[in-house]
């Protein structure tokens, strides 16, 4: 039976062994959302320590989607060359390196974001929110759909593995999974298996992209709890 230390085989890439780093912010972005010397340090330790994964914590998909002040951005091509600086430097060290791509929905603020958030229905608090969100139009999400394959695309460019979505945590996609706070009766609401349409649809989206290059692969961090008031 394969070991904590024996190498995983995924698609294009082998792991050396199953140690996985997984996402977390370590929000210590510049002002513009882009990698720093800070970046680099942390996840290169992990590396050299023998981590055989490691997942870049969530970045920003969009600037309305931003989290938190500090926190990383795939939201620009100007993103793109310290992106591909920390992928290098942690591949440096034979860990394949994926990044989180994310948008804070109902859990951004205005004012990280200056504006009014947005989230699948209207008059849903997520946790930790303290205004109400914006319900996203249909045209929104087309919009937003595009900034998730523009996000997989700098990905593809900075050199990453793979790409995670983030869908859980209360994040946009996760409140779209979630019955509390997906109260739509559209085509992206109702009922769970249309509540799903619209994480799937972007799913298939950047998987599509994704094979055309046989370079990196997609995958999904889903969660479906997300308590609201
Ligand atoms: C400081 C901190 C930041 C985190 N940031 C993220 C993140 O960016 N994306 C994510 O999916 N999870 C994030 N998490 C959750 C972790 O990835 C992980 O699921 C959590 O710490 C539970 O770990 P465990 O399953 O080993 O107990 C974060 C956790 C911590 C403590």
């Amino acid at each position: 039976m394969p070991g904590l230390f024996s190498p995983l085989p995924v698609k294009h890439f082998t792991l050396r062994n199953r140690i996985v780093l997984p996402p977390m912010a370590s929000d210590t972005a510049d002002d513009s959302g882009r990698v720093t010397e800070a970046h680099i340090r942390h996840y290169v330790q992990r590396a050299a320590a023998g981590v055989g994964m490691v997942i870049v914590e969530h970045c920003y998909v969009r600037r309305d989607g931003r989290y938190n002040p500090r926190q990383l951005g795939i939201h620009d091509d100007s993103v793109i060359p310290g992106l591909a600086q920390l992928a290098r430097a942690v591949k440096a060290y034979d860990a394949v390196v994926g990044v989180q791509i994310a948008h804070a929905g109902g859990r951004a603020s205005s004012k990280t974001i200056g504006g009014q958030p947005v989230a699948p229905s209207e008059g849903v608090l997520s946790p930790g929110g303290s205004e109400p969100a914006r319900a996203l139009t249909l045209a929104d999400l087309d919009a937003l759909e595009e900034a998730y394959v523009a996000a997989a695309r700098r990905a593809v460019e900075a050199g990453f593995d793979f790409v995670e979505l983030h869908g859980a945590h209360c994040f946009l996609l996760c409140e779209f999974l979630s019955p509390l706070a997906n109260r739509r009766m559209d085509a992206m609401g109702a009922a769970w298996r249309t509540a799903c349409a619209f994480p799937c649809a972007w799913y298939k989206r950047c998987g599509v992209y994704f094979q055309r290059r046989s370079c990196c692969c997609i995958g999904c961090r889903a969660a479906t709890s997300c308590q609201v008031a």
